[in-house]
């Protein structure tokens, strides 16, 4: 396999871009399509599948707002009008969102633990694929992904669970790189037994 001096430049830089940041133009029919391909070839123990993915675009994006705001006003009944407006807007600007939801399965060898990896990978591939297409993105779960009631409107099944929503879009600024871990606090090698 032929080193690629890009891929690994992309990866020793990629970053997300929050989902105030995001904004249109947003991937095109094809491009989604593309997304979705990319998103799907993952690391997969016995290849289950046990994930799938919701697209919310165009007027999708105000009506889950809509509803997402109703729930939350139900949860809080003394939510302000600021409060009801950020609900409404969840999924804007970004004119793209994919939830991503773990769909495990009963498996006689694969761990439901490793099931939910998988589904990791679908919504960090998802992250990939939108740089690769030369969009911004960002993963994220907030409230409505552990609302059963919400996740339900949003398109999880009964004993599944939203890893998250990745919105995708153009960024409309340069955003700073976060900190990283150092590699000393998370790396150790291990030597006859004794890790150091
Ligand atoms: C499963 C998961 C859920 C997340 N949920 C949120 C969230 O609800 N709100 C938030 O601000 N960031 C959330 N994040 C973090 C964002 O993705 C954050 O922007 C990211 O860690 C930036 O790192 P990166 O630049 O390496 O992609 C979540 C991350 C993961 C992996």
């Amino acid at each position: 396999m032929p080193a690629q001096p890009a891929l690994r430049d992309y990866l020793l830089t990629r970053r997300s871009v929050g989902i105030g940041f995001l904004q249109e133009p947003g991937p095109g029919a094809e491009e989604l399509e593309t997304l979705l391909k990319i998103a799907t070839r993952v690391p997969d123990h016995g290849k289950i599948a046990p994930w799938r993915l919701v697209v919310y675009q165009a007027d999708a994006r105000r009506e889950v707002g809509e509803r997402l705001a109703t729930i939350a006003a139900k949860r809080n009944p003394g939510m302000d009008a600021a409060g009801l407006e950020i609900e409404r807007g969840r999924f804007l600007p970004a004119p793209l969102t994919i939830g991503v939801i773990s769909a495990p399965q009963d498996h006689p060898k694969v761990p439901e633990f490793e099931q939910l990896l998988s589904a990791g990978n679908v919504a960090f591939n998802l992250l990939h694929g939108a740089h690769a297409l030369g969009y911004g993105a960002s993963w994220v779960t907030r409230w409505y992904a552990f609302d059963a009631e919400a996740a339900a409107m949003l398109g999880a099944r009964d004993g599944e669970r939203f890893a998250g929503f990745v919105h995708i879009g153009t960024p409309s600024a340069v955003i700073e790189d976060r900190p990283r871990p150092a590699l000393e606090d998370v790396v150790t090698y291990w030597h006859s037994g004794a890790i150091g």
